[in-house]
């Protein structure tokens, strides 16, 4: 039986809770706390209320110092965090006038940070992720999703999954991985695409389920990536194999969004390139849609259309992306915040979409909301107006953070 402890008091607490999953929301939605407090059993919260109802309850309590707001922990359900090596010179020719294509042809994409970490070793590879974790938990996030897919053979797979598990154990935040075996298809594959994906399903995801490795898929499809006929075939035996479903979808090419709604998927993520038809399959289907602003900052390319989508009732979730190749900077509360200014979303809508509409799509209903029996993860930023966060673009980071009801920050 842990001791009831009470954290506060907080100028403002913004719950998240009851906040739905779909649909366009206005900031009255946020449940304000003013003079808050938040009561933690364990690793658990007991309840969140005003600090001076709440401290009759307390047996024990953890004052905090100076204005501060509160909120959950942010999850980020999008990364790709487990890589060796740097595409600096990537980004230079780029910024030269050279497209990924390109860049993928003249030695450098993908396929360049999959040699790098498949030469890397698997002790060395999670310090790298549990790094990139930290970095990632210092800025606000509590939970996140680590692909695999620069291995792209079974060893270099399984040394992934393995090392994304191991650096979970190096960082407080909770790593939730994916199997992205299906990323591109591998140079020294002697085979066709659809023969690389029949050989993942036979000799990758099995072991991958049996050994706890993952129990969700991802496949990249895009023109120089999957197609959609072999992606289709592939996400239906990972189905049969009991994976979660997620796709790459319409990062540059149209196709991903309907092939995620005709086999289930959890979520769609990218949907840069989407039309109206995408829009409108995505609002009659219950796929998350997730938008990554760090890979169109990356890329110098558009924002996903979450504007469009939330009017169009689809749910939204915004996640980094951060990658070595597209997405470099790693920082979703900035990216967040800067596609919110060009999308014109409401500040409930960034930060439901970073929040408990992210919880949906890692299907973790214990976080992402200040409730009774969540997950006590929260985190503080140093102002007494909770539209001071989004405000800053990023410029301000939380300055106090609560990970399982013990403090990993300030
Ligand atoms: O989500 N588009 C495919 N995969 C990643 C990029 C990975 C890389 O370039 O290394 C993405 O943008
Ligand atoms: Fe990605």
């Amino acid at each position: 039986m842990h001791k009831l402890k009470l954290i506060g008091p907080f100028a403002q607490a913004l719950t998240m809770d009851g906040i739905p999953l779909k649909g366009p929301l206005s900031d009255d939605r946020l449940g304000v706390i003013h003079n808050a407090g938040i009561l933690v059993n364990g690793i658990a919260i007991e309840a969140i209320g005003t600090f001076r109802e709440l401290k009759s309850l307390a047996s024990e309590v953890e004052q905090v110092e100076g204005e501060l707001t509160l909120m959950p922990g942010m999850i980020d359900v999008h990364t790709h965090i487990c890589w060796a090596g740097s595409r600096a010179g990537d980004y230079a020719m780029r910024l030269s006038g050279k497209n990924y294509l390109e860049i993928a042809q003249l030695g450098g994409g993908i396929w360049s940070t999959v040699t790098r970490t498949r030469e890397t070793g698997q002790e060395d590879l999670a310090l790298i992720t549990a790094k990139h974790a930290d970095k990632m938990l210092q800025q606000g996030v509590t939970t996140l999703e680590v692909k695999s897919g620069y291995g792209l053979h079974a060893e270099g797979e399984w040394k992934m999954l393995k090392a994304i598990h191991r650096a979970g154990e190096i960082t407080r935040a909770d790593l939730v991985p994916t199997c992205l075996a299906a990323h591109i298809k591998p140079k020294d594959f002697a085979g066709s695409a659809r023969e690389y994906l029949e050989y993942t399903v036979k000799n990758i995801l099995p072991v991958v389920m049996s050994g706890k490795l993952s129990n969700r898929v991802d496949i990249y499809v895009d023109e120089g990536a999957f197609d959609l006929q072999d992606a289709f075939h592939y996400l239906n035996e990972a189905r049969e194999l009991g994976f979660d479903l997620v796709v790459h979808a319409n990062q540059f090419t149209r196709g991903g969004v309907s092939l995620a709604v005709r086999v289930g998927a959890l979520s769609a993520d990218h949907l840069e390139a989407c039309a109206e038809e995408d829009i409108h399959v995505l609002a009659a289907s219950d796929v998350i849609p997730v938008a990554l602003p760090g890979a169109s900052m990356g890329l110098g390319a558009p924002f996903a259309p979450a504007r469009k989508l939330l009017d169009s009732g689809t749910s939204l979730v915004v996640a980094s992306d951060w990658n070595p190749g597209s997405a470099p900077m790693g920082n979703l509360l900035m990216q967040a915040a800067v596609m919110g200014a060009y999308e014109k979303l409401t500040m409930a809508e960034t930060l439901a979409a970073l929040t408990s509409r992210a919880s949906a799509a890692l299907r973790l209903s214990d976080r992402g909301a200040l409730r009774p029996g969540m997950m006590a993860d929260f985190i503080a930023f140093p102002c007494s107006d909770y539209r001071e966060i989004l405000y800053n673009q990023g410029g301000m980071g939380p300055e106090v953070m609560w990970k399982k009801g013990r403090r990993v920050k300030g």
